[in-house]
């Protein structure tokens, strides 16, 4: 089986019913990534975009942690990764995201925040033609470990994040898998 890159916008790219930024009119989550390194000034608007983000009372309660493919944090990442997410290693950045548990008596809103956080993060990577994908499924202990990951520190998602593969070489079971339909639900918004 062979497939273009168009092939793949077909499906995976949205269709949006309305006008909405370029941004989320290109960005999917792919599982193929080009090992092209990203220069360092990208790298910092991608996270400077996170320290923006919102957050209840400020708390600001999320960590990222980081590794450049090459490097001996990023193989101890990866190895922390199931079978199932170990495309990922192809990716020239891997990112934990950590959510802080702030709450002090108040509503707790943290994985709320790391979750806006990573989306900033997502849409100014995907600003800079860079795409990302999460991953929930880790090994949290061994990554704590192997990390030395602070203790407040609560790793929530791993995130894939480089140019995107090219689709001319890639193993077939990936393939399979990029090839999935990505549906949206209609009904999810009501005015009342
Ligand atoms: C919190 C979270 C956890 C996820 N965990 C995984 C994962 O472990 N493995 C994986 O391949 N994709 C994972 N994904 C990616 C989703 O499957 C993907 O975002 C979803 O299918 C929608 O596709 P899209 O991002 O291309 O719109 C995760 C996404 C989120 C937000």
């Amino acid at each position: 089986m062979k497939a273009t890159k168009e092939d793949i916008f077909k499906i995976r790219k949205p269709q949006p019913r309305y006008s909405v930024i370029k941004e989320i009119e290109e960005r999917f989550s792919p599982r193929h990534f080009s090992s092209q390194p990203i220069p360092e000034k990208d790298i910092s608007s991608i996270f400077e975009a996170a320290r923006w983000t919102p957050s209840g009372w400020n708390f600001q309660p999320w960590y990222f942690y980081w590794a450049k493919k090459g490097e001996q944090s990023f193989e101890k990442i990866v190895s922390c990764l199931g079978e199932y997410n170990r495309y990922a290693e192809k990716a020239p950045i891997l990112v934990v995201a950590c959510f802080i548990e702030k709450v002090k008596g108040r509503k707790a809103y943290f994985r709320h925040d790391l979750g806006a956080a990573v989306m900033s993060l997502t849409l100014q990577a995907q600003h800079l033609g860079y795409y990302t994908r999460q991953m929930g499924e880790f090994d949290e202990k061994k990554l704590i470990k192997l990390l030395n990951i602070e203790k407040a520190h609560n790793p929530f998602v791993i995130i894939a994040l480089g140019k995107l593969g090219d689709y001319a070489v890639i193993d077939q079971s990936l393939l399979k898998r990029e090839l999935d339909p990505r549906p949206r639900k209609e009904d999810f918004a009501k005015k009342i």
